[in-house]
């Protein structure tokens, strides 16, 4: 039943033509999905059915009226949903389907709320051994994720915002655990990260502060292969 909302209103997604109406509809069976997503004892039988992949056409949206703002964040409730429990079946189902270049046109493009939790989702993948790998498998994966993280920043340096900072920060720290991920961070990483344009937000945010201050300290490290053993 909660599929035929979710399906019931493809037809108005292009063109775009999602009442508000039609919107809350959608996003109350939604809302319901979250929960199966979250709980241990549906979140398997969730993934097998592949019920993800039904909210990738809303995902791919772009229409920036209200009801499609809403109907995207509301879908990335539930990716949000699965992925927060750091379950590597639910990184694994992911990793086979086209979840990151969605969540990366959202950190591009969406509003703040949008972008937070499109970000957590790839912090949640990074974070995961295999997801990490897979990631930093391709020069053009890392470089598609990099060059996502590296606008943020921009964008951040003018509208600034704690929630963005801190998942960018962490993103770039683990990415800098993958060795040819960090080769990369060295030449890739934003002026303003490494000029301390926002060391006053993080004044107020010691963890984040600490990792910043890592991440930092790991990318002014010379390259690798001239380093003698
Ligand atoms: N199928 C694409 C790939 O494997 C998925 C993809 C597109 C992707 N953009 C990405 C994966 C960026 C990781 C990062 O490359």
């Amino acid at each position: 039943m909660l599929l035929q909302e979710v399906i019931g209103i493809y037809s108005l997604l292009s063109p775009p033509a999602l009442t508000s109406h039609a919107s809350t509809r959608v996003c109350n069976a939604l809302a319901l999905m979250q929960s199966l997503a979250s709980h241990e004892a549906t979140r398997q039988a969730f993934l097998q059915a592949q019920i993800p992949l039904y909210l990738y056409p809303c995902l791919s949206t772009t229409s920036k009226a209200r009801p499609f703002e809403y109907l995207r964040l509301t879908c990335l409730g539930v990716m949000g949903a699965l992925v927060k429990s750091d379950d590597p079946k639910v990184i694994e189902f992911l990793l086979s389907t086209e979840i990151i270049p969605l969540c990366l046109r959202i950190m591009e493009t969406g509003n703040e709320l949008s972008r937070t939790v499109a970000i957590f989702v790839i912090q949640k993948i990074l974070l995961d051994r295999v997801g990490l790998e897979y990631i930093c498998q391709t020069y053009e994966r890392f470089f598609a994720v990099v060059t996502v993280l590296n606008a943020m920043v921009l964008h951040l340096v003018e509208q600034r915002s704690m929630r963005l900072l801190k998942p960018i920060v962490r993103c770039y720290l683990r990415l800098s655990e993958h060795k040819k991920a960090l080769e990369g961070l060295k030449q890739t990483l934003p002026i303003p990260l490494r000029d301390g344009i926002f060391d006053d937000m993080l004044g107020e945010d010691p963890m984040t502060a600490k990792m910043m201050a890592e991440l930092l300290n790991r990318v002014s490290q010379p390259p690798a292969d001239i380093i003698l053993p």
